[in-house]
């Protein structure tokens, strides 16, 4: 186990090797949670050249929940040299650890009023979230419903509200993303074709509205995998104007769907966030097309 640890670790550092394969590494690392597999995501989550391993790396921190890696992500956000989706990501993973000491709490404060708008937005999200709970005297769950196996930023409404009532929200710039976020969850929790419509309706408002908001709803629908968003998802990828945090998402969500043709053509994009998307959004459309390709870094770290 220690040995494959260590292997794991080096692959998972090792520049000359594809990303596709240091991506494999890294997620085989997260479902091994111990002090061992973190420090070697957070070598490479300070110290790497790509910022999408990076965020990856920082995400799978929020993932595996244990405070040992809140020292690497507080570093992270407070380096002005990180890129805006890394230090996002790191925010975010604080926020699903759930350890709100009174350090974390005065840094999310502080960082709310960052002018780097990712994040301060990423810190307004997790101390509403924070007020949220501490309002319902702890008797709701921090966690959301959510189907699939992940923490969600926020938690969402009830599925049972009307889904006009839900676009509504989803749709308002003037709301709170933490208010967005959550219709965002319940439509994907109610997972109709109406709902996937009315999710990719959420790229599409004014150029001023939120690039995380934007990224999120990729995100979702890369969860979602459902055919409907295809259209939409390619539409934003094809959006040089676009922020890139929102393009990279894209790219995955297409990977995730199977979508390698389209996914072809953005190989040589002029941002490296998006030019790596699409390297590892490749690999992930090989996995969803044929389920035996996936196996042998599982087998590994046995
Ligand atoms: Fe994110
Ligand atoms: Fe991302």
């Amino acid at each position: 186990m220690k040995d494959n640890l260590a292997n794991l670790g080096q692959l998972l550092a090792d520049d000359k090797e594809s990303l596709a394969k240091r991506f494999r590494a890294l997620f085989t690392l997260r479902n091994i949670i111990c002090p061992e597999s973190i420090d070697a995501i957070g070598k490479v989550l300070i110290n790497d050249e790509s910022d999408l391993l990076k965020h990856e790396c920082a995400y799978c921190m929020g993932q595996m929940k244990d405070p040992y890696a809140i020292p690497y992500l507080v570093d992270t956000i407070k380096d002005e040299k990180q890129h805006p989706m890394v230090r996002h990501e790191s925010g975010e993973a604080l926020g699903a650890i759930g350890r709100h000491t009174d350090e974390i709490l005065s840094l999310l404060q502080k960082y709310s009023k960052h002018h780097v708008r990712e994040l301060s937005e990423t810190c307004d999200l997790a101390l509403d979230r924070l007020k949220w709970y501490n309002e319902s005297n702890g008797d709701k769950n921090p966690e959301s419903s959510s189907p699939y196996n992940a923490v969600d930023p926020t938690p969402s409404y009830p599925d049972s509200m009307p889904l006009k009532e839900l676009e509504s929200i989803f749709l308002d710039e003037n709301k709170s993303l933490f208010e967005r976020y959550r219709a965002l969850f319940t439509l994907r929790n109610i997972g109709t074709p109406e709902a996937v419509a009315v999710i990719c309706e959420g790229f599409f408002g004014s150029p001023s509205d939120s690039a995380l908001f934007k990224h999120e709803v990729a995100f979702v629908l890369g969860q979602m995998q459902s055919l409907d968003s295809v259209e939409a998802l390619t539409r934003k990828l094809a959006d040089l104007e676009e922020n890139e945090i929102v393009r990279h998402e894209c790219a995955e969500a297409l990977g995730s769907i199977g979508k390698s043709e389209i996914i072809r053509k953005y190989l040589d994009d002029k941002s490296r966030i998006v030019k790596e998307s699409c390297q590892v959004a490749l690999d992930m459309a090989d996995y969803v097309n044929d389920e035996s390709q996936f196996d042998f870094l599982s087998n590994k770290a046995d």
